[in-house]
């Protein structure tokens, strides 16, 4: 087999001739950037081949480079075949960067009843006139405490092989840690001593890219600490599909379950050693995770949820010994995965419901998560509406020539001066800019529309005689940075193009916004709050997302961002149980409507494709504005 090495850390591994780079390098645990998936449209993992034969056809994907990286021997890693050893260069442009990882969560109430409870036990030995067995002595002491009858506890086998001798050595004086777990009780630790002191729980976002992780103190609630890590899986395509599509490989499957459990276990390390606490006194960790991710967390085939008939294994909430699935706490400790609606409405949106309240409200209100996919949901305590899509990878930076996600160096915000037409922009981290991010691309869009730079079809004004307005090597673009202020050698720019693409992912967003509204028969007036969630929801700017008609046309105030909704759901399901079977009420009060069977999105598609829409009438304000910039540029 053919070797491959990753330079510029001399990283080795052996591959089947004719691998892919891609595939090489996810054997050797480096995460590229795969923001298409590996199917040769985003350019995205450049690497260089410094010697070895390969197979790579640069006519077909030469589009995607500039002159200086063709003439440098670049190819796209998931396209170039490896025929003997070779030594390939990876950019660290190329790879998976360190990201601007939401983790805050809200300030909400909630009733502190954690659903895990610790029972300090000072037992009687057994004698000839009481040989009750060891475990009826134990649960019986635990009702005497005020615990849950003794009949409904359930102790599960390792728990009963491990009591006779901790017993006998803590003489008699134990702790027992209980669980209340869908249709029960669980028995999950009994422990020498008294260490009813050492409770804690685990609050869990899995994400598609990130995990979050929050450490509690299920005596006191306190939040002892907080990490963060990559979704280890995203060497593997950075969509949903190219997982499922991977998980059907052979091993496929158990090595993103792994992926998934080492992401959630690092960060639970990082947390738990930084609050100087041991990981096996964490009794229970709550995962909000989309329906995919939670399928693969628990090793659970999800192969079948994007083919017909698109049916889930599971849709409720579950609660799995620990150490069955790998995560690394006491090992008979739950974890509690959310309940979903749909294959595409997963725990994670239940999560957002949760946090953001829109379920527990007789107003009307919409809530949005967006990403390469987006979920809508629309509605209030007495009704609610969701569908779900594809928004295309164009607002998360994939598919635009300089896009790039919210990394250090991605522009997040930009202004241009109708005037000058020149821009100003903040980067992450304010250092020399490297591309730009969802934000920025919103903002840019507004502002250029503003400029009068574009028209509401997204063409750029080519009569305008300005050294940023220019052809460009395949469509007409605007340079947002030139070269030599940048991080690199290329200028950071916005094409016709790119332009086209972001229109389309917005337009495909408002239509959902819109066939919801339809189906539910009611008009922008009525919504009283569109809350956001997600990363891409907290650093958008309120104004431009309505200025592009990203989302329907409602007064700024009504705007929110409720940041983080999973991981802050996540925490309020930790600590508060009573909430869990509210989260149970609100998946089966959804109902899911599927777009590809909604005639009329199609209609709404379309007539969103312009900027902010075909019909100004449902953006007053924002047709407004654009009058007056008009007059201002005189045109
Ligand atoms: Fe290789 Fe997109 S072009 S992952």
């Amino acid at each position: 087999m053919p070797t491959v090495t990753f330079l510029p850390g001399y990283r080795k591994v052996e591959v089947p001739r004719k691998s892919t780079i891609l595939e090489a390098a996810q054997h050797a645990n480096l995460h590229m950037n795969v923001v298409c998936g590996g199917q040769g449209k985003c350019g995205k993992c450049v690497v260089y081949v410094r010697s070895g034969h390969v197979s790579f056809d640069v006519k077909k994907f030469s589009k995607l480079f500039t002159p200086e990286e063709l003439e440098r021997g670049a190819c796209l890693a998931c396209q170039t075949q490896v025929l003997n050893n070779i030594r390939v260069e990876i950019p660290a442009s190329s790879l998976v960067q360190e990201q601007k990882i939401l983790i805050e969560t809200m300030d909400i109430e909630t009733e502190f009843v954690p659903s895990v409870r610790k029972y300090s036990l000072s037992l009687q030995p057994p004698s000839l006139d009481d040989p009750t067995p060891d475990i009826t002595r134990i649960l019986d002491q635990i009702s005497k405490e005020g615990g849950p009858e003794a009949r409904h506890i359930y102790a599960p086998l390792d728990v009963l092989r491990s009591v006779p001798q901790i017993l006998r050595q803590g003489n008699w004086k134990v702790t027992a840690t209980v669980a209340i777990v869908p249709g029960g009780y669980r028995l999950i630790n009994v422990e020498e001593g008294d260490t009813t002191n050492r409770l804690y729980g685990v609050a869990v976002d899995l994400g598609t890219t990130t995990i979050v992780v929050y450490l509690r103190n299920l005596i006191t609630g306190e939040i002892m600490g907080t990490a963060s890590n990559y979704n280890k899986q995203i060497g593997f395509g950075e969509d949903i599909l190219s997982r499922v599509n991977y998980a059907k490989k052979p091993g496929g499957l158990e090595r993103l379950q792994k992926m998934a459990v080492d992401g959630i276990n690092e960060a639970l390390t990082t947390v738990a050693n930084s609050a100087g606490i041991d990981r096996d006194d964490i009794y229970e960790v709550v995962v909000a995770g989309n329906t995919v991710m939670t399928h693969l967390l628990l090793g659970i085939d999800p192969g079948y949820m994007i083919a017909e008939p698109y049916v889930p294994v599971v849709r409720r909430a579950l609660s799995t010994a620990a150490g069955r699935i790998g995560v690394a706490i006491s090992s008979n400790a739950g974890v509690y995965t959310f309940p979903a609606v749909s294959n595409f409405i997963g725990g994670d949106i239940i999560a957002d419901i949760l946090t953001s309240g829109i379920s527990e409200q007789e107003e009307i209100s919409l809530q949005l998560d967006i990403g390469t996919n987006f979920e809508v949901v629309l509605g209030c305590s007495e009704w609610m509406l969701s569908c779900a899509g594809a928004a295309g990878p164009a607002l998360e930076g994939g598919e635009v020539l300089s896009g790039m996600r919210a990394n250090p160096g991605a522009i997040e915000r930009v202004m241009i001066d109708p005037e000058t037409l020149d821009p100003t922009y903040t980067t992450i981290n304010n250092i020399k800019p490297r591309g730009i991010c969802g934000s920025g691309l919103i903002d840019l869009l507004a502002e250029l529309l503003r400029a009068c730079v574009i028209d509401r079809t997204g063409h750029i004004n080519m009569w305008i005689q300005h050294p940023r307005i220019r052809s460009g090597r395949y469509f007409p673009e605007y340079v947002v940075a030139f070269a030599g202020e940048t991080d690199g050698d290329r200028d950071i720019v916005i094409t016709e193009n790119d332009i086209k693409n972001l229109v389309m992912s917005k337009a495909a967003i408002h239509a959902a916004c819109t066939t919801l509204m339809n189906a539910a028969g009611i008009t922008r007036d009525e919504i009283t709050g569109i809350y956001f969630s997600g990363a891409f929801g907290n650093y958008l700017s309120k104004e431009n997302a309505i200025t592009i008609g990203l989302i329907p046309e409602v007064p700024l105030p009504r705007i929110h961002n409720i940041g983080n909704g999973a991981i802050t759901g996540a925490n309020i399901a930790l600590i508060n149980r009573k909430k869990r079977k509210i989260l149970d009420e609100i998946a089966q009060k959804i109902t899911y409507i599927e777009l590809n069977a909604e005639p009329s999105f199609m209609d709404q598609y379309t007539s969103s494709c312009f900027l902010p829409h075909t019909d100004l009438s449902l953006f007053p304000e924002v047709q407004k504005m654009l009058d007056e910039c008009r007059i201002r540029r005189g045109s």
